[in-house]
């Protein structure tokens, strides 16, 4: 479905975002492992979402939305029946986790431990995404895998049980590499040890712990020993992913004040914030809390002058999901931004560095794709013209910001895509800036 998105003279309001994908997704996995039964309230919502919970219920775990506990005063509730470490069933059927390459990553590493035969596909999108990174760790700690295209793609069959700790040394600094060996490690013999180049998102090892596994951090290694976990109940933070969208919408807009509540500030998702504040966004948090498990807070934006930097190094896993958005900053940022060391980019639900090139470029950014990353000349003004999303969420979202900053009319082809994380975006696009078509 195409969306059309006229400029915005104001952008102005209160955003509250649904959970964070990628800590809903850890609680679900793991307390669908644990002993007893979890709640987890703001859960994320969205596509990503009926992926990941039908996978665990294929696997024969019992999660139903709860309308009624302590904890629904928060949307989104569910409550989680854990079969404990060794109770999943074999699944009748293929396990479909659709655009998501976290649910078939984490997924994959639960499926590692399980002595039964399991079959993992997804859509067109995931179906080309690579599985090597994946398979080559999990095999080497016992489990059968066999895929198309010698074992790296889509659909990938799974044969695991009698796992062997490996010490492995992860080749990017990927959290989902990194939460699949973990994760299988918690039904290995031994200690799973796990090395990063980079400090990527660590809410599989914070959570573990907070569950009651046997797990140690220090710095870039992280390590579990074979653990029962508690279920736990977990409160979501909201998303920074998402939150990032109106973050830039508040900084680049040149008449805009936005603030997002209960945003997730765990330090290793908060390179969005370090980049924009480095940019001279005027940015600020309030209400921080430091929760046991995961810290939030309120964040308020305003309109910026912004000026061009560099992006690159330890912090591009700190913001890998929202560099396209980032880049739209740096279109409207004084002097020329670099975007290096990102060539993961390439390997998201679409090729990220050229989607984000050619919808930028087609709105009259000067811009230019380099193999890792981008390079743009900001301070042209952008005009509304036909863009694509490629079928992929935040590219769609990325040109809806885009689009109320442009002059004229900005159309966005498959602008649903969003549904994968954000099936409200339009909705509070269109409550923060007026309607569109
Ligand atoms: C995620 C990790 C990141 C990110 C993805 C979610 C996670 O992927 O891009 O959207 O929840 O672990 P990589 O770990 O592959 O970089």
């Amino acid at each position: 479905m195409n969306r059309t998105i006229r400029h915005s003279d104001r952008l102005e309001g209160t955003v509250s975002t649904a959970g964070d994908k990628s800590i809903s997704h850890r609680a679900a996995l793991l307390n669908s492992i644990a002993d007893g039964t979890a709640h987890v309230s703001n859960f994320c919502v969205g596509d990503d979402r009926t992926s990941m919970l039908g996978c665990l219920q294929g696997l024969g775990v019992k999660i139903t939305e709860c309308s009624d506990c302590d904890m629904c005063s928060d949307e989104d509730c569910f409550e989680v029946a854990g079969v404990g470490l060794n109770g999943l069933q074999e699944p009748s059927d293929v396990l479909y986790a659709g655009n998501s390459g976290t649910t078939t990553r984490l997924v994959a590493g639960l499926l590692a431990g399980q002595s039964f035969l399991s079959v993992l596909t997804g859509d067109d999108s995931l179906r080309s995404r690579p599985m090597g990174r994946i398979v080559d760790p999990l095999r080497e700690m016992g489990a059968g895998f066999m895929g198309r295209n010698g074992d790296t793609l889509l659909p990938l069959s799974v044969r695991g049980g009698d796992l062997n700790a490996i010490e492995y040394d992860l080749k990017v600094a990927s959290a989902q590499v990194k939460s699949a060996i973990l994760i299988a490690g918690l039904y290995a013999n031994g200690r799973t040890v796990v090395r990063s180049p980079g400090q990527s998102r660590d809410h599989t090892e914070r959570m573990m712990r907070y569950m009651g596994a046997d797990v140690d951090i220090d710095g870039l290694s992280v390590s579990v020993q074979t653990s029962n976990l508690t279920a736990t109940n977990v409160r979501v933070p909201g998303d920074i992913s998402s939150a990032a969208f109106w973050m830039v919408a508040g900084a680049a807009h040149p008449n805009a004040s936005i603030r997002l509540n209960n945003v997730g500030i765990n330090p290793s998702r908060t390179g969005v914030i370090e980049v924009l504040q480095s940019m001279g966004a005027s940015l600020r948090m309030e209400n921080v809390v430091e929760d046991k498990s995961e810290p939030a807070a309120d964040i308020i934006v305003e309109s910026s002058d912004l000026r061009g930097v560099e992006i690159a190094g330890d912090i591009i896993p700190q913001l890998i999901d929202e560099l396209p958005v980032l880049a739209l900053a740096a279109a409207r940022a004084k002097g020329e931004t670099v975007i290096r060391d990102a060539e993961e980019l390439r390997v998201k639900e679409s090729d990220r560095i050229t989607a984000t090139v050619k919808g930028l470029a087609g709105l009259g950014a000067d811009i230019e794709e380099i193999s890792d990353g981008m390079v743009i000349r900001g301070g042209r003004k952008l005009r509304g013209t036909d863009v694509r999303s490629f079928g992929d969420h935040r590219i769609a979202m990325t040109m809806g910001i885009a689009g109320t900053i442009s002059d004229g009319e900005t159309s966005i082809d498959e602008a649903d895509a969003a549904d994968v994380s954000y099936p409200t975006f339009w909705r509070t696009l269109e409550s923060v800036s007026g309607p569109s078509s």
